[in-house]
Formats: C-alpha cells, sequence, structure tokens
C-alpha cells in the first residue's frame, strides 16, 4: 500500500481545509491521559477501546483463547475505558456462530475474562490502574445467523437497500410487537448475568443496522409499537433501559448510537428528510436527551452501515475484496463522525461521550483526539482498529508524547476482511505472527467459496 501522504500537521490540515472540513487539532496530549469523574465515576484517563468482534468465541458463546488475549493486552495497555464487543443476549439472535453470548451457562467464563482483564489492567502499574469495563449487548436483527452459519434475518421493516444487500425473502414476515417485548426481558436478563460477571455496565447496542438499530430507522413500521413516529421508534431502546435501570440501579448504564444511519428517508435514522445524501443529527440529539433523562451514564456515537456504507463508520484507504471505492475522502469521513460525537455530547452534556472514527489519522489521532475534549466534543477518544494494531497506545503516549505512524493501523481493511471471511479477526500487519495466517485461511476458504479475490481499491479522492 502506498505510504500516508499526511506525516506532518500541516499536510493534514491543508488537506481538511482543501476539503472544507473541520478538524481540531492539539500538540499538546497530556488531555487524554489525566483521570476525571464524569457521572460520579472515576476513569484513569481518556482513552476507550472500542467494541471489536474478534469472532473468535467458541461455539457456546464463551470467550475463547484469542478473547482472552485481546483484552489482557487491551487492559495492559493502559486505557481507562473497556468497551467489550458486540455479545449476544440469547444463542439464537447471533451474527456469526463465533460471536459471543452470555447466558448462564457461558456466565462463568465470561466472570474469568473479566477477572484476567482486570488483573491485566493492574500488573504493570502494581495495582494502581483500574477500569471500567461495558459490555455490548446485541441481536444481530437482519445480519442473524444459524448455527451453521447461513442467514437467518429477522427483519424490523422492508427495507429496499438491506433487504437487496441480504437477499431477504420477498414474502418474510416482520418480527411482532410481542416478540419484541419479550426481547426486552432478554436484554434485561443478559445485563443480570453482565452484572454477575463483573461488568461495570451494559451497553443497549443501538448501532451499525442491527435490531435495535433497525427499528431507531422504523419509519415504515405500520401499525405497531415500534415504528412510526420518533417515540415508536425509540421505544424498544429506551424501555430496556428503564427495565434494566429498574433491576439493577448500580449497573452504569450506555448505549452506542447510529447518529445517522447513511439510508435515505423513510427508511434511516438520523436523516435529512430533503437531502437524502445527509445527516440531519437533530433526531441524534433528542435521543441523546432523552437517554441522559433515563439515567444512562455513556453514549458511543457512530455513523453508517458496515455492510452497505462501511466508509461512514470506519474511513479507509483500501476497501474489501471487490468493494468499490468510497465516495468520499476518509478525511471528510473522519470529520463527520467527530462533528457526530460533538453534536451528542453538546445535547447531553453531563454525559460522557466516547469518539469514534480516529484510526485513519495514524499519528495525527491523539492530536485530533485532545484538541476534541479541549473543545467539550466528546469525554473520551476512541480506538477501533487502533485497538487491534496498537492496544498500548495509552502507554506508548504517556512515554512519549506522541505515537509513531510505524506502530499504529493503516486503514487497509483487512481485519474487517477477515471478519467477512468468516474467520478471526485482528491485526493481521502489526499483529502479523497471530493473524497474518489468519487473513491467509481466511481468503483462501473465501475464493474457493467463489468470493472476490485481490484488495478493493483505493479511497476516491485519497
Ligand atoms: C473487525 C471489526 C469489528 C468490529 N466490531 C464491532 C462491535 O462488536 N461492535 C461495534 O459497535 N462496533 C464494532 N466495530 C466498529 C468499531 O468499533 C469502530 O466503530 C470502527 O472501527 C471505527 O473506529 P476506528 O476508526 O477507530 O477503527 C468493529 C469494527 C471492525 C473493523
Amino acid at each position: 500500500m502506498k505510504t500516508f501522504p499526511y506525516a506532518h500537521r500541516d499536510a493534514l490540515l491543508a488537506e481538511a481545509a482543501r476539503l472544507r472540513v473541520e478538524i481540531p487539532y492539539s500538540n499538546e496530549v497530556g488531555i487524554l491521559l489525566d483521570p476525571f469523574i464524569a457521572g460520579g465515576r472515576s476513569y484513569a484517563n481518556r482513552c476507550a477501546i472500542q467494541p471489536m468482534e474478534g469472532c473468535d468465541g467458541e461455539l457456546d458463546g464463551a470467550p475463547g483463547e484469542l478473547t482472552a488475549r485481546r483484552y489482557a493486552r487491551f487492559a495492559a495497555g493502559g486505557s481507562g475505558l473497556i468497551w467489550f464487543e458486540a455479545t449476544a443476549v440469547a444463542p439464537d439472535v447471533r451474527s456469526s456462530p463465533r460471536q459471543l453470548c452470555l447466558t448462564a451457562e457461558t456466565l462463568d467464563r465470561f466472570r474469568r475474562l473479566v477477572e484476567e482483564t482486570r488483573a491485566a489492567a493492574r500488573a504493570p502499574q502494581g495495582g494502581s490502574q483500574e477500569v471500567v469495563l461495558i459490555l455490548q449487548l446485541t441481536h444481530a436483527g437482519r445480519w442473524r445467523r444459524d448455527a451453521a452459519g447461513r442467514p437467518a434475518p429477522v427483519l424490523a421493516q422492508r427495507h429496499p437497500v438491506l433487504d437487496e444487500a441480504l437477499g431477504a425473502p420477498a414474502g418474510q414476515a416482520l418480527v411482532t410487537d410481542e416478540e419484541l417485548d419479550r426481547l426486552q426481558d432478554d436484554f434485561v436478563d443478559a445485563a443480570e448475568r453482565a452484572a454477575a460477571a463483573g461488568f461495570d455496565g451494559v451497553d443497549v447496542k443501538a448501532c451499525h443496522g442491527y435490531l435495535l438499530s433497525e427499528l431507531l430507522g422504523a419509519h415504515g413500521r405500520a401499525d405497531s409499537r415500534y415504528g412510526g413516529s420518533f417515540e415508536n421508534r425509540t421505544r424498544l431502546l429506551r424501555e430496556t433501559l428503564e427495565r434494566t435501570r429498574a433491576r439493577l440501579p448500580s449497573l452504569l448504564l450506555a448505549c452506542r448510537l447510529n447518529a445517522w444511519d447513511g439510508l435515505p428517508y423513510p427508511f434511516g435514522f438520523g436523516t435529512d428528510r430533503e437531502k437524502p445524501e445527509r445527516p440531519d443529527f437533530a433526531e441524534a440529539e433528542e435521543l441523546a436527551r432523552r437517554l441522559a433523562a433515563l439515567g444512562c451514564g455513556l453514549l458511543n456515537v457512530t455513523l453508517g452501515h458496515p455492510r452497505v456504507l462501511p466508509h461512514l463508520g470506519r474511513p479507509f484507504d483500501a476497501a474489501l475484496a471487490g468493494a468499490p471505492a468510497p465516495p468520499e475522502h476518509p478525511l471528510a469521513g473522519v470529520a463527520r463522525l467527530l462533528e457526530a460525537a460533538a453534536r451528542v455530547q453538546r445535547a447531553a452534556p453531563e454525559v460522557p461521550v466516547v469518539g469514534t472514527g480516529y484510526s485513519w489519522l495514524r499519528q495525527h489521532f491523539p492530536h485530533v483526539g485532545a484538541a476534541v475534549v479541549r473543545q467539550g466534543g466528546a469525554a473520551f477518544i476512541g480506538a477501533g482498529r487502533n485497538a487491534f494494531a496498537c492496544p498500548d497506545f495509552p502507554r506508548r503516549l504517556a512515554r512519549r508524547g506522541r505515537l509513531e505512524e510505524g506502530e499504529l493501523c493503516i486503514a487497509c481493511s483487512r481485519c474487517s476482511q477477515m471478519m467477512r471471511d468468516g474467520g478471526r479477526a485482528g491485526c493481521a500487519v502489526r499483529d502479523r505472527e497471530v493473524y497474518l495466517p489468519e487473513l491467509r485461511a481466511g481468503r483462501r476458504r473465501a475464493q474457493r467459496a467463489g468470493a472476490p479475490g485481490p484488495a478493493g481499491r483505493k479511497a476516491r479522492g485519497s
């Protein structure tokens, strides 16, 4: 891959000016490493690990060996907040047979994972660092797969873009309101098990097009308590959080939400009704205020749909095999993610917001993050792909006051490719002994099954 052409701050900021997008920048990154208190809770610093599925669970949903390795590396790396990956609330609502699932049977192994993660966080400081652990709870919705890995979608509404992408059967019935009522119980039960496993909090996942996220944009779901009006579309999320709070008052409530799906009105959340290609963050701002009033103590803001619009949520340079180049410069995508987080943070200033989408920035990531925090555009700077590439970025930052391009994510989409090929996901570039063989094995499997071969093209304009 070509080298990153923005080695210097001035080159990056000149590109931002050319694209007419705003990228704040600070030479001083200390603010990311300072402890702080928010919502009555102490955090060791403002560095967060984003939820990143490794697709390396056991078949019963328990964490596997590579799962434990990942979280130990994240924790030893010094982040103050670790947001654990998408974990299904029941075995039959998973997006892949290797997705984690928290049940009565897997609870003890989650408990061990939490203990090992906390021990890894303390080890390097001789007992001083505490880390806040959030578990992301999910229902895969239209991306559900059965135990054999075959698509088994649960649809919240008919959807011209997504039905086609998924090949959803024309006559398939939608999930009923009664099934959605019962799903609230599954979320609350899973939250109870998460508390028993030792997590500090749970995220009721409402992003990236999975079931609760699809419901947020279900304008077309007729005659339903869960579709049509804003009140109805947000009901499952709000009621699930309310019921979780009632049953588990000391558990930290969190939500990762899409501020904009990127799908045209009337089929997505946060879309400008007149200009479908543009976000209207007013819906996300209103939802954030409502969630804050319900006692939600952490928000994590993201955008788009990884299957059909990956550039919105994870700006990249090289696309997945056979996928088209993104229609915009990745820096424009980063700027939109920064704006989305800032809009939500300002709408609900009492709730700390985790910002997303910094990995494409390479060595500039802490500098942009520090400026965002200083301006009140987010409370935490999240690392997604950079967490795979450089799990100890906070420690490196503390040692040197900067990060080096050669130790970070290169936005090559290989981790997404591994996931798409049905393998275990990690960084095949910076953690190559473990993950390069995984990447190669997954590519061979996928190509035998007829998937496209060579890597995708570079982003337009980059
Ligand atoms: C391999 C892979 C797995 C991911 N798994 C999850 C997940 O479990 N839950 C979630 O909300 N986001 C998931 N994401 C999205 C990331 O959390 C993050 O939003 C995205 O990578 C953009 O942040 P970055 O620029 O720091 O990578 C995943 C992304 C990748 C590439």
